[in-house]
């Protein structure tokens, strides 16, 4: 008889690129006999996997407290194995056992393709001396080395993808960029472009298995350069809108510095590059950009801006705002409600800034008090909030392609779906009509709502 399956659960905190590694360790434990359990079971897992996120304080001290959940679970399941992946498991190390010594296995985020090995050994440990570390066992499975050119092996990872339409593919790993407050240079490490060849490949598989749209992912997109050094970002996006199949390609993420001309030129001339940009402002400050390191003024943005919006004027613009930097003055918080109110964004993500260890940043003097950063970052999504209704109600009446997800969260008779310009659309559709993820249709918008919008199929 074939031996059961060890299961797995991963629990993944943080952005998009921790979600797509999620995929690659959940593809890497597939492929060495492992299976995945979801949400739901798992209390049935042989081994839970954490993939976290260091990038605010916040996001490190959600993972703590589930990770102090699980010491109890462990307590009653000692066979349970836990491993820590990601950027909390690069930055603290060996730290983290100190704090969390019921922990099993380490991985930094360039190492998750060594964890079908680092678990399956630990697991072969469990059942040779039961209770493993906690009783004197062997010890925990550390791998959080930043080789030489180390985010290449990761990157070419098979990923297991849950959901179609859409699928993330890497195209850089790391960050060369050091903005003061940033700590993912020294948990991704630095910047590795991968062989445009590969990333195509990878789009035509996907596209045979029936995926519809690719967000091309990487720290810093527009300084991607292949290896072989034949193509720069533009020309990777020129190859990629010609991968039969596939019917929309998006990025994330951009830095304003690196948005080059050529870029802007593909924005509006590529077929299925959807227009839609996530270009992190960060702050309307020129005092506070040069601190953060970000290299370029309000002014230079707002150039990028024009000619984006030049080019292609429906393109829709988000961003990214941290207030409360270290020294940011009452002055310099108006700098940046006052670039919110020029540019109008289509929606942004905004924070409060956190101190990371080992950033510069850190080490600034001038450090605001929560109440005064929490005060301001409300002022700016309370500003954001009424942009972005009110742009969203300037769509009523207009005709958008929409491509489908799936049933609507909140309301399984309707669907949901997104824009070319990356906004969300609830629709009922006619029952006659078999509408599939992935499938596009044109859909007339009849209501403009803070966080997305309400369609309906026109008239014939
Ligand atoms: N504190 C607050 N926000 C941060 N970000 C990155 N580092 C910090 C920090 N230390 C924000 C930036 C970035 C987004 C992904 O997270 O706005 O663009
Ligand atoms: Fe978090 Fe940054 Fe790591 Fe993403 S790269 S998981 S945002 S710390």
């Amino acid at each position: 008889m074939e031996k059961e399956k060890k299961k797995f659960y991963i629990r993944t905190f943080g952005c998009q690129m921790n979600f797509h590694d999620s995929e690659k360790i959940s593809g890497v434990l597939s492929e060495n006999g492992f299976s995945e359990v979801q949400d739901g079971d798992r209390d049935k897992a042989d081994i839970i996997i954490f993939n976290t996120c260091s990038i605010r304080e916040k996001a490190e001290q959600k993972f703590f407290s589930e990770l102090g959940r699980l010491k109890r679970l462990k307590r009653q399941r000692p066979g349970l194995k836990i491993a820590v992946a990601g950027c909390v498991a690069q930055q603290m190390g060996r730290e983290l056992l100190r704090r969390a010594p019921f922990v099993d296995c380490i991985a930094g985020p360039q190492n998750i393709h060594s964890l079908g090995h680092s678990i399956g050994r630990i697991l072969l440990e469990r059942e040779a001396q039961p209770g493993g570390l906690d009783n004197g066992g062997p010890g925990p499975d550390i791998d959080v080395n930043i080789g030489e050119n180390p985010g290449l092996a990761s990157m070419e990872l098979p990923a297991a993808r849950k959901k179609k339409p859409g699928a993330w593919v890497s195209i850089m790993y790391g960050c060369d960029n050091f903005c003061t407050y940033c700590i993912v240079p020294f948990t991704r490490g630095r910047e590795v472009c991968r062989p445009a060849g590969s990333i195509l490949d990878e789009m035509r598989r996907l596209a045979e298995d029936g995926f519809r749209e690719v967000t091309l992912l990487g720290q810093n997109v527009n300084s991607y350069r292949s290896p072989a050094g034949d193509t720069g970002f533009p020309g990777l996006l020129e190859m990629a809108d010609r991968v039969g199949g596939i019917k929309r390609i998006r990025f994330v993420t951009s830095h304003p510095r690196d948005l080059s001309e050529g870029l802007i030129e593909a924005v509006g001339g590529l077929e299925k590059l959807c227009e839609h940009i996530h270009l992190p402002l960060q702050s309307g400050s020129d005092a506070v950009l040069a601190r953060m390191n970000r290299r370029y003024i309000l002014a230079d943005y707002m150039d990028k801006i024009d000619r984006l919006r030049g080019r292609l004027p429906g393109i829709s613009i988000t961003t990214d705002i941290i207030a409360g930097f270290p020294g940011e003055t009452e002055e310099d918080h108006r700098a940046t409600m006052a670039a919110l109110r020029r540019i109008e964004f289509d929606g942004i993500f905004a924070f409060k800034y956190s101190a990371r260890p080992g950033t510069p940043a850190s080490k600034f003097p001038g450090r605001l008090p929560a109440e005064v950063s929490a005060g301001r970052l409300e002022e700016i999504l309370a500003l954001q909030d009424e942009i972005t209704l009110r742009k969203n109600m300037a769509l009523e009446g207009s005709i958008e392609e929409v491509m489908v997800e799936g049933p609507d969260e909140k309301n399984k008779n309707c669907l949901s779906g997104r824009t070319r310009t990356n906004k969300i659309v609830n629709f009922s559709a006619d029952p006659s009509m078999v509408l599939s993820a992935g499938d596009t249709v044109a859909l007339k918008i009849i209501r403009g709502r803070r966080h997305s919008l309400e369609g309906e199929l026109p008239a014939p």
